[in-house]
């Protein structure tokens, strides 16, 4: 039996829009007598004809709806298809500009090695720096995605939670208040502590608390990275507040104690946030969705 051919349907379908045999062809860059005789090809396989011509006007039998319909599905299947798959060759070999804040550099960093390990031909670019920093590059639209904590309205973007971000009080082992089962606020306010810099999240978020709770907070140095906060901090300099995070090694080797304070942790969240407007490329698409898998991800929009 002979089989109905793509190019058949293609044609078919031309004509059939057009309800005209010479449109059609001039569509298709093909002689009228050219288009014809796929019409005909169709029909001969069938068995049944396509087309009533009725004067000069051309009009689709049944069996002409029924071939333009199938025709069609057909087409819009292969045309999936190939969007598909370039899709995924920009996966292959696509590029993703990601900004991550600084406490979230190592929780980021785990994210991008496993998902590059499923992509390895894909190149990633990495810049760490604050929230405001990161901030601002979403603003001018440099990178596809960042990671960080909540953003602030009046910008219009995306976040998408995905990973709780505990911020802890951290002492050293011989610190007096690290033998006390419960640590109030109270104690805390005598304390120097050692802070990150303006435009940091976590500074932001320990000020906010201080605040709340009608504490002053008293810095006595301030320092642009969470590591140098935990050298200082071990070297008695001062408590730090630092997210529990990035403590992991310190508190592993006992160089660093998290403190039992009442009200603590404060309580944030990682989200993976882009510009609302922003076309994910198919590798930012799919980093995302990587980031988002098996998160209790709840989208919001901040304007
Ligand atoms: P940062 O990160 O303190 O390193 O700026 C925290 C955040 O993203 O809010």
């Amino acid at each position: 039996m002979r089989r109905l051919t793509l190019r058949q349907f293609r044609v078919f379908e031309a004509v059939a829009r057009h309800l005209s045999f010479s449109k059609a062809a001039a569509e298709l860059h093909l002689s009228q007598p050219a288009v014809s005789m796929q019409v005909k090809g169709i029909e001969v396989i069938l068995g049944l004809p396509l087309i009533e011509q009725l004067g000069k006007k051309i009009y689709l039998t049944d069996a002409g709806r029924e071939v333009l319909h199938a025709g069609r599905a057909i087409t819009a299947r292969l045309d999936d298809l190939q969007a598909n798959l370039a899709q995924l060759r920009g996966m292959d070999t696509g590029r993703l500009n990601v900004a991550v804040t600084t406490t979230v550099s190592a929780v980021a960093t785990d994210l991008l090695a496993r998902f590059r390990g499923a992509h390895p031909r894909i190149s990633i670019h990495l810049d760490v720096s604050n929230r405001e920093s990161v901030l601002g590059q979403l603003a001018v639209n440099r990178i596809d995605l960042a990671i960080m904590g909540q953003v602030p309205g009046g910008l219009d973007l995306e976040a998408t939670r995905f990973m709780d971000n505990p911020l802890v009080v951290i002492a050293p082992p011989e610190h007096p208040l690290a033998r006390k089962k419960k640590v109030s606020l109270h104690d805390l306010a005598s304390e120097p502590f050692l802070v990150r810099e303006a435009g940091s999240g976590t500074r932001g978020a320990m000020e906010r608390f201080f605040e709340a709770k009608g504490l002053e907070l008293r810095t006595s140095m301030e320092m642009s990275s969470n590591e140098a906060i935990k050298q200082a901090v071990q070297a008695g300099l001062g408590l730090g507040i630092l997210s529990l995070q990035t403590l992991e090694l310190e508190l592993a080797l006992g160089r660093l104690v998290v403190l039992k304070v009442e009200g603590f942790p404060i309580m944030r969240h990682w989200y993976v946030v882009h510009r609302a407007d922003k076309r994910l490329s198919p590798v930012a698409q799919a980093f995302k969705q990587f980031v988002l898998a098996g998160a209790d991800a709840k989208p919001s929009r901040r304007k």
